[in-house]
């Protein structure tokens, strides 16, 4: 791929941006931010680990200046204010939708043929108004949240077992907050079912901990997080630049899968050099599916927040 482009040079937007370089998924990587210097400096910064790092990936940082976005293949928003101590990732919408629609008009103008993938929260209806903004198909549209979501349940369920986390594989569904699904029935190590390693407690509070992963990670830092959504995002577009048919939980646009329609919520989907080429659907039981029902009202309540802005017009 020639381009890819990142849009908000703060911590997420240059942690994507080092990755994507470090895997030399392209031949150049645009950092934008609307602060002047800031992308420059960032991507500068970035270069000049070329050498240690041993990548040739060029990035690149520009203020506002969309024309050098051209032709990109895939571009990552992350613009946006991020969440603070006591703030909920809703009350970020009013702020981050005016952002989003904004940088998503400006960028599509020039890469027209782009795939996007969304970061900025709250993250399944910011997803909504890119696609909108966009005015693309969407599998070519989509969010990410489930993979960043997957790796802390990974991550806590590794140190509870003292295991390898390449050897853990999981699932998850349902919107980026507090009301999201990790499924256990779909997550074991080696292939043994995770019901069989830890006791019913063990895994509650780790389901719970991980629902409640970002606020963790703002309460310790008093920001939001950036190594591993920035990474998160990053393999996201390399299963894409390399057609890799990777499956991920990724905030897709539903059309009737899982009983639920027109809503941005996260789902198993595989990714290729189209975006999203299936979504796939979990026979789910009864508890599971009243879990990503109430996940799915929860992201409609946050839907409510944004009509009542009319930002689309009448
Ligand atoms: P940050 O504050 O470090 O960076 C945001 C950057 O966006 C700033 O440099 C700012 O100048 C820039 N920006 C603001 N308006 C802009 C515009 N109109 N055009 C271009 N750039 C603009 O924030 P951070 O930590 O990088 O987080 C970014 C977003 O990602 C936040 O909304 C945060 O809540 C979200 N996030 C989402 C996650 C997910 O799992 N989906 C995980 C972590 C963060
Ligand atoms: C996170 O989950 C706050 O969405 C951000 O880290």
């Amino acid at each position: 791929m020639d381009r890819i482009t990142v849009i908000g040079a703060g911590n997420v937007g240059a942690t994507c941006a080092n990755v994507i370089a470090h895997k030399n998924l392209t031949k150049e990587v645009v950092l934008v931010d609307i602060k002047e210097g800031v992308a420059e400096g960032k991507a500068l910064d970035i270069w000049q680990t070329s050498a240690i790092n041993n990548f040739d990936t060029r990035v690149v940082g520009v203020t506002n200046d969309y024309l050098r976005t051209k032709g990109s293949g895939i571009v990552v928003i992350t613009s946006g204010i991020p969440r603070k101590p006591g703030m909920s990732r809703d009350d970020l919408i009013k702020t981050n939708a005016s952002i989003i629609m904004d940088v998503t008009e400006k960028v599509i103008k020039y890469s027209p043929e782009a795939i996007v993938i969304v970061v900025s929260n709250p993250l399944d209806v910011m997803t909504h108004v890119a696609w909108k903004a966009a005015n693309k198909p969407s599998r070519k549209v989509f969010g990410m949240a489930g993979i960043l979501d997957t790796g802390r349940y990974i991550a806590f369920l590794a140190n509870a077992l003292d295991v390898s986390p390449k050897d853990i594989q999981a699932l998850l569904l349902g919107g980026h907050g507090d009301s999201m699904v990790p499924l256990r029935r779909y997550t074991s190590v080696k292939g043994i079912p995770i019901t069989e390693l830890l006791g019913k407690d063990e895994i509650d509070k780790i389901v719970d901990r991980t629902r409640k992963g970002g606020g963790e990670l703002v309460n310790l830092m008093g920001t939001s997080a950036w190594y591993a959504p920035g990474a998160a995002a990053a393999q996201m577009a390399e299963s894409i630049v390399d057609d890799q048919k990777r499956l991920f939980p990724v905030c897709a646009r539903l059309n009737g899968e899982y009983g639920i329609k027109d809503l941005y919520i996260g789902v198993p989907v595989k990714l290729g050099k189209n975006g999203i080429e299936e979504i796939i659907e979990l026979n789910l039981n009864q508890r599971e599916h009243k879990m990503l029902m109430d996940s799915a009202d929860q992201v409609r309540g946050v839907s409510n927040i944004l009509e009542g802005m009319n930002l689309f017009g009448a």
